[in-house]
């Protein structure tokens, strides 16, 4: 069986981060095919040109983690009806320099969730248009989550039958995207 790594980007650094427990939840759903690592992002500096030349440790560290899965995951609350600083700027760090853009024909999905009632549609688009202006390839479709209260059970798996299988069925087809364009 041919395995496929992905880095998992989630936009909160809350350590009671609802869109980490999703995240977590998701991975489990996903086909055996798909290995995720999570990729912290809590040690990145605020972008600062002055720092090229001589990036921090965590930078270098962060662009190599994303340089090497052969897809990534977003997993994001919504800030403000947009996708939070944190994780915008991880996405420019990897962006820079632009030759090294570590996103370009990164095959990339992304789902998020929020108590609020549009469930991160908004952040998901700006994150959409982001990536789609670095020349990832986006998953088709999408997977906004309106997070209510033991949606995500104590064992940490999606509680609510339909959420699950809607969420299942959208790593199938994020799985079988990273496969067609994996270079493997
Ligand atoms: C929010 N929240 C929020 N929710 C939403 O649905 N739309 C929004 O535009 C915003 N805006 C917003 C701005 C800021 C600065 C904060 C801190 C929060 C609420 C947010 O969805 C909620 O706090 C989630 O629980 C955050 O996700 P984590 O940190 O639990 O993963």
């Amino acid at each position: 069986m041919t395995t496929y790594q992905i880095a998992v980007l989630v936009g909160s650094l809350r350590r009671e981060s609802i869109n980490r427990k999703l995240a977590e939840a998701v991975t489990r759903l996903a086909p055996a095919t798909l290995q995720f690592h999570f990729v912290a992002l809590d040690q990145l500096p605020m972008y600062n040109g002055d720092l090229e030349g001589n990036r921090p440790d965590a930078v270098n560290r962060f662009v190599a983690e994303c340089s090497r899965a052969d897809g990534v995951l977003f997993v994001t609350p919504e800030y403000n009806r947009s996708l939070p600083a944190v994780l915008k700027n991880a996405i420019d760090w990897g962006s820079k320099p632009m030759d090294k853009n570590v996103w370009r024909d990164k095959p990339v999905a992304s789902t998020g969730t929020t108590p609020g009632a549009i469930g991160t549609c908004a952040a998901q688009l700006h994150l959409r248009q982001v990536m789609g202006c670095l020349s990832a390839s986006f998953l088709g479709g999408e997977a906004y989550v309106t997070m209510k209260p033991g949606l995500i059970a104590d064992d940490g798996n999606v509680s609510d039958e339909g959420t699950r299988n809607f969420l299942k069925a959208y790593m199938e087809r994020f799985a079988s995207f990273v496969a067609k364009l994996a270079q493997k």
